[in-house]
């Protein structure tokens, strides 16, 4: 192979809805600068995975480089089917991202985007004919995250639920003088035949006078506690985030839409109002999925914005644990390793969960890294000298695909007009100019 340098752009013959072998795509041959193959050359090159959806072009091993968690995870090749995916602004993250997810509902898996902060996931769910949710101020749609199916699990899942939603308004895990609170309102609220955060907000002022003495403590004491409970969950009645979760459902989840986003871009810059909403969301979307084994996606866009709050990291890495056995594959979007750090200091609790949600993604992509990430990369992720190095210089669309027993460098292709244009978000930003 002779290194020639050069950017033009390759593309799939194929639209992505067709998804073939190698040989019928025709794919040209690899090109790369001097520099990345010099760099490359000291890797043990395992051969190009061949299963699952296209992604782009091996750039070590040759030929075209496939992904499926779901595959890989059932032939031992992977001890979990989540991915993590780090790289700077505009590295082509998201653009990745929207590859898998296109390619994945051609071949008949499901995805779901529980929050789009920037609402560039509409028109890729529009284009599979798939359901998207806007949330947010003007919109009338409400999802209501007391939502459950009838089962006896139903009060155990919407205290988790609750419980999270408070502890994200109010910054700090709850007391368990409130948390006996928060069960008592919600099993107050669950007297209405559709229970909601308005009935928890009204039973956490007013408490049932028989439940206290049940549990051992007065009315007084229990309206005591649960007095920053009201507050935190008024935000959603009243607050900034009101219109979107006080009230039933108006869109039941269509369970056979093959991909579903929640379009959360009217919420605007605010990180603690998308985590709070994004938590909602997210259980919501939980309860309407309830049990379906079908292989899905579930990718979180920007997920840097949510991990700053320990409750979400939290309810993340549970549900997680539980999504495993429904066949649910996470993808969380970062810009650098380092997003984990910011959810605690090191040593503490909320350290821990960040690591325990690293540790939670056996496959890592690596995209474009800042040089002052590149130790604290290397050491997380076990990387080697030269795949260390080769990251600063990775071009827009490169990654190192890190496995538990491999190591690609892939070039992501865009397959054909359609998918660039729905991946373009730079075509977007010009228009809006
Ligand atoms: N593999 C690729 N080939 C060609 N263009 C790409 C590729 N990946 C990304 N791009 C382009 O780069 C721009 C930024 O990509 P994007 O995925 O939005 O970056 P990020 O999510 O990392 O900020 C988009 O306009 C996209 O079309
Ligand atoms: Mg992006």
């Amino acid at each position: 192979m002779t290194p020639r340098t050069g950017t033009r752009q390759r593309r799939f013959a194929t639209p992505p809805s067709r998804v073939r072998p190698w040989r019928p795509l025709g794919l040209p041959s690899h090109r790369a600068s001097t520099a990345t193959l010099a760099a490359a050359y000291p890797f043990l090159v395992p051969p190009a995975l061949q299963t699952g959806v296209p992604v782009g072009l091996d750039a070590l091993g040759g030929g075209v480089f496939c992904f499926d968690p779901w595959a890989l995870y059932a032939a031992g090749e992977l001890t979990n089917p989540n991915v993590l995916l780090a790289g700077v602004v505009g590295s082509g993250k998201s653009a990745l991202a929207k590859s898998l997810a296109l390619r994945s509902v051609a071949a008949g898996r499901r995805v779901y985007v529980p929050g789009d902060p920037k609402g560039e996931w509409a028109p890729v769910a529009r284009a599979v004919g798939g359901v998207v949710v806007e949330l947010g101020p003007g919109s009338p749609t409400r999802l209501n995250p007391l939502d459950a199916a009838d089962s006896p699990e139903a009060h155990g899942q919407r205290l988790r639920r609750l419980a999270t939603v408070a502890a994200t308004t109010l910054h700090r895990d709850l007391r368990p003088a409130e948390h006996s609170a928060l069960d008592a309102a919600l099993t107050a609220a669950e007297h209405a035949s559709r229970p909601t955060i308005g009935g928890v907000v009204a039973a956490l002022v007013r408490p049932d006078a028989t439940a206290a003495r049940r549990d051992g403590v007065t009315v007084a004491d229990r309206s005591h506690d649960g007095t920053d409970l009201a507050h935190g969950l008024r935000r959603l009645l009243s607050g900034d985030l009101a219109g979107m979760f006080d009230a039933p459902t108006t869109d039941p989840l269509d369970h056979a839409a093959s991909m579903v986003v929640l379009d959360l871009s009217r919420l605007g810059a605010d990180d603690d109002a998308l985590a709070v909403a994004m938590t909602c969301a997210a259980g919501w979307l939980d309860a309407a999925l309830g049990t379906a084994r079908t292989p899905r996606w579930v990718i979180y866009d920007e997920a840097w914005r949510l991990l700053r709050q320990v409750a979400v990291v939290r309810s993340m890495q549970a549900q997680w644990k539980l999504s495993r056995a429904l066949g649910v594959a996470n993808l969380l979007i970062l810009h650098r390793l380092s997003d984990l750090d910011a959810v605690g200091a090191a040593g503490s609790e909320a350290r821990a969960l960040a690591e325990g949600l690293l540790a939670d993604c056996s496959t890592r992509i690596v995209y474009r890294q800042e040089s002052d990430q590149l130790t604290a990369t290397a050491r997380a992720l076990g990387l080697s000298g030269p795949e260390r190095d080769l990251l600063p210089a990775l071009p827009r669309g490169t990654g190192l695909w890190k496995l538990p027993r491999r190591t690609h460098v892939v070039h992501h292709l865009l397959a054909g007009p359609d998918e660039i244009r729905l991946i373009d978000t730079d075509t977007a930003m010009r228009e809006e100019e």
